[in-house]
């Protein structure tokens, strides 16, 4: 009896033992696919809302005062320090991107920033002297990326005629640039089409031209994503536009269409389109994750919040909403002729009169048409967390599927 009852014993030990170890597997079997996502670089793609240099290296440099309140001085982007991506390499633990378009001090290790100010998803049948918009557009980014995921292998591998013109001194060709798994690993990150619409209002379309043109404007975004994933591209950040009716540069540009406006003063035509352009987008990710089986693509709800600052900017210590930090005169403190940095002849001597504001913490936009570090940083801390996502998963883990 007792032989038999410590056996009995024995077995239900076992059991528990058993039972113990696949309960403690448990949170492995749930958390395994939460596991935060070593994320080795960053590839962005975008307009002056994600430029870290781009624009100024082709173009000229951003001019005081861009940069005073994080970089010192001019940095390459349009705002008083860091944009939304900044926030994005550091939370993610990597270095600011450069852009790629920048040859002087720029480091292609951990990523390359493709973006420039005033690009638009589609061509544009004009230059930037005579329109103002970029002829950088997605088209054209989507072009460097292919060679610079081309070529810096190339170099890194020290083959070619770099086997000949690189000095053979160990890893100097290594340097400054991804290993290859950095494009498979990495996130790729899209904040691009709001130019294509303002293209639209600046060149006298209707609300309703405008509307027509987005589905095209959205395939040919999403088109890019596809390609990228082609080249092996896994991980997509694609943040929606915002509400460009809430900006000076459109409130003053395009008085006619501004006229109707929300409480605060935001154009309700511009951003209804921008509605029906992020609703279109929503829908092409949908499909995007049908396409592509290996793609993770987080759809971000930037419109949402950039709104918020506008109609609830006090609640998060924002004392202005439209009327911006830099610049100079008229209803907002912006002048389409003269803007943040820019100088006038006064009395024969150059005088600057685009002027940053005393506090820029304190204003939602910088200079007419970009936002200010601030907003930028409560953009970032709204929604690094995944509640403005779909699917609803923190930054850290966007390389998680959804199914
Ligand atoms: C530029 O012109 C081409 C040819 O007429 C046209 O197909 C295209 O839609 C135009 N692009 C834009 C952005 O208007
Ligand atoms: C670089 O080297 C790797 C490993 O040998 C090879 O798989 C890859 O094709 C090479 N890439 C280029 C662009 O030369
Ligand atoms: C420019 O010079 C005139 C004549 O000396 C003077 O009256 C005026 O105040 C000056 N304007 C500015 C902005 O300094």
């Amino acid at each position: 009896m007792a032989m038999k009852s410590r056996f009995f014993s024995r077995v239900v030990t076992t059991m528990l033992l058993w039972l113990f170890f696949l309960l403690s597997l448990a949170p492995l079997l749930v958390l395994g696919t939460a596991k935060e996502c070593p994320f080795p670089a960053i590839f962005n793609f975008g307009d002056s809302n994600s430029d870290t240099g781009g624009l100024s290296a082709v173009f000229g440099q951003a001019p005081p005062p861009h940069g005073m309140s994080f970089f010192g001085g001019p940095a390459g982007r349009y705002c008083d320090g860091r944009l939304i991506v900044d926030f994005i390499a550091e939370g993610l633990g990597l270095p600011y991107l450069s852009g790629y378009l920048d040859s002087v001090g720029s480091d292609f290790t951990h990523g390359a920033n493709f973006a420039t100010a005033g690009s638009t998803v589609r061509p544009q049948n004009s230059t930037l002297r005579q329109s103002g918009f970029s002829p950088i557009s997605l088209d054209v980014q989507w072009n460097e990326f292919y060679d610079f995921h081309q070529r810096s292998q190339v170099v890194r591998n020290h083959s070619g005629i770099y086997r000949k013109l690189l000095p053979n001194d160990g890893n100097l060709h290594k340097k400054l640039l991804p290993k290859a798994e950095y494009f498979t690993k990495g996130l790729y990150t899209f904040d691009v089409g709001q130019n294509d619409l303002t293209a639209g209002y600046f060149s006298g379309m209707t609300i309703d031209e405008v509307v027509a043109n987005v589905p095209d404007i959205v395939t040919q975004l999403t088109n890019i994503v596809r390609y990228i994933y082609g080249l092996g591209g896994r991980n997509f950040w694609i943040h929606n536009t915002g509400p460009v009716g809430c900006l000076p540069y459109v409130l003053e540009r395009v008085p006619v269409l501004a006229s109707r406006v929300d409480e605060v003063g935001c154009a309700t035509p511009f951003n209804d389109v921008a509605q029906v352009f992020n609703s279109q987008l929503k829908d092409a990710v949908v499909q995007l994750r049908k396409d592509l089986p290996l793609a993770a693509i987080t759809y971000v709800d930037i419109y949402k919040l950039k709104y918020t600052l506008f109609h609830e900017g006090q609640k998060h210590g924002f004392k202005q909403s439209i009327r911006n930090c830099c610049g100079h005169g008229g209803k907002y403190n912006f002048d389409l002729e003269l803007g943040c940095g820019g100088s006038k002849k006064i009395n024969g001597t150059d005088v600057m009169v685009g002027k940053a504001c005393d506090d820029p913490s304190k204003y939602v936009v910088w200079d007419g048409v970009h936002f200010t570090q601030a907003a930028n940083k409560f953009i970032y801390d709204q929604m690094v967390g995944g509640t403005f996502s779909d699917p609803p998963i923190p930054l850290k883990m966007a390389c998680h599927r959804k199914n």
